[in-house]
């Protein structure tokens, strides 16, 4: 199928965010989505927690909560795609409208509230997906006090049917959860979801997605945990509540997660701060505003082992995915590195 994108662009633009989101999904199931073959490149192969990526370009969390879409996403030209988040209930959501354009900025605006459709249906996807690398972002149900349980069960449902899971702690759509990032509770949490790991067959590697508005305690917390608690890396970052100056104020003032472009400089310098604190013993992912390859390799030469992307796909279209490995490993290759490996924190 070649690439419809440029078609379709106008058409789903003319709808609304979520819609077309919805329209793009079923595309996809359909078979209408793009594939790019791109010739295995060895300076873009990597090998991180143990698993070994054709390339270091994923597919952020929230673009595939309920893993409909997984093979054709990684026909694209992905070295990985994380699906979910997932809560072990299904759930709507918030009230629509929950998801906003920012054109001019190339950036969403989204209070979706992790509307999902719950582990059981999750897990049956699952069992069928393709060999190549796949992740499950993991979250909380709106209406649990208790999240430990939560994560653990998800832990129990997805672990051995995925390569990684996250533990995502960093969503601004819903309540109490970002408060999870503090000292006592994280370390708690991590704890529990570690020993719910432990009871697997196979263990996979434990990541911890953290949110960009964090102040220095609050990273020097996370850091002094996650090397404590047996986890295996971090994904820096979620969508920001803050809002940079420049975007329209009507839209800014929209409740919810800022992602895209205006979420690059933010992101880039906590993942750096993070690489420094976690003395680059953990590998780190970075996300937030990736919508080109040298975006991408800033986040590597800041301390990125891997990195991840979404709200440029619905700018840029599908092609970008293989735009950004061919551009990646030509800026490695201009700049003298043999590996993606090599280049990770590179500016630290
Ligand atoms: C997200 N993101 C997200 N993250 C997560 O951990 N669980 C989720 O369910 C979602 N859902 C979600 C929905 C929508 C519409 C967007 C735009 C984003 C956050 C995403 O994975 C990523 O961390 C940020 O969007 C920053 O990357 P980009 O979009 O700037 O490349």
């Amino acid at each position: 199928m070649p690439d419809l994108f440029p078609l379709a662009r106008p058409l789903l633009h003319a709808l609304s965010p979520e819609q077309a989101h919805r329209l793009t999904i079923a595309a996809l199931r359909a078979g209408l989505g793009p594939r790019f073959d791109l010739p295995a490149d060895p300076i873009l192969e990597t090998q991180v927690f143990g698993l070994d990526f054709r390339n270091p370009v994923g597919l952020a969390a929230g673009f595939d909560k309920n893993a409909e879409v997984v093979a054709p996403m990684l026909r694209l030209g992905f070295g990985f795609v994380e699906i979910g988040s997932v809560t072990p209930r299904p759930q709507p959501g918030n009230p629509k409208p929950r998801m906003f354009r920012l054109p001019d900025q190339e950036g969403l605006i989204n209070r979706l509230g992790f509307n999902n459709q719950g582990l059981a249906a999750v897990a049956e996807r699952l069992a069928r997906r393709p060999g190549r690398i796949v992740g499950a972002n993991l979250g909380r149900n709106k209406d649990q006090t208790d999240a430990l349980a939560d994560y653990r069960e998800g832990v129990r449902a997805l672990g051995e049917l995925v390569d990684y899971l996250v533990v995502n702690v960093s969503s601004p759509n819903t309540p109490g959860l970002r408060a999870l990032q503090g000292r006592a509770p994280l370390s708690e949490l991590l704890t529990g979801v570690t020993e719910a790991r432990a009871g697997l067959r196979r263990r996979p590697p434990l990541l911890l997605k953290i949110a960009p508005d964090l102040t220095r305690q609050d990273m020097e917390d996370i850091a002094a945990v996650a090397l404590s608690s047996g986890i295996d890396g971090l994904i820096v970052s979620n969508t920001t509540i803050t809002r940079p100056d420049g975007l329209p104020p009507g839209l800014a003032s929209e409740a919810g997660g800022l992602s895209g472009r205006p979420l690059f400089d933010m992101a880039t310098s906590v993942l750096r701060d993070m690489a420094r604190l976690t003395e680059r013993r953990l590998p780190l992912v970075g996300v937030g505003g990736i919508a080109s390859g040298h975006d991408a390799y800033l986040k590597i030469r800041n301390g990125a082992s891997l990195v991840q992307l979404y709200t440029a796909l619905a700018y840029r279209g599908p092609a970008l995915v293989p735009a950004i490995c061919r551009e990646l490993a030509a800026l490695l290759r201009r700049d003298g590195f043999s590996s993606v490996g090599e280049a990770v924190g590179a500016d630290l």
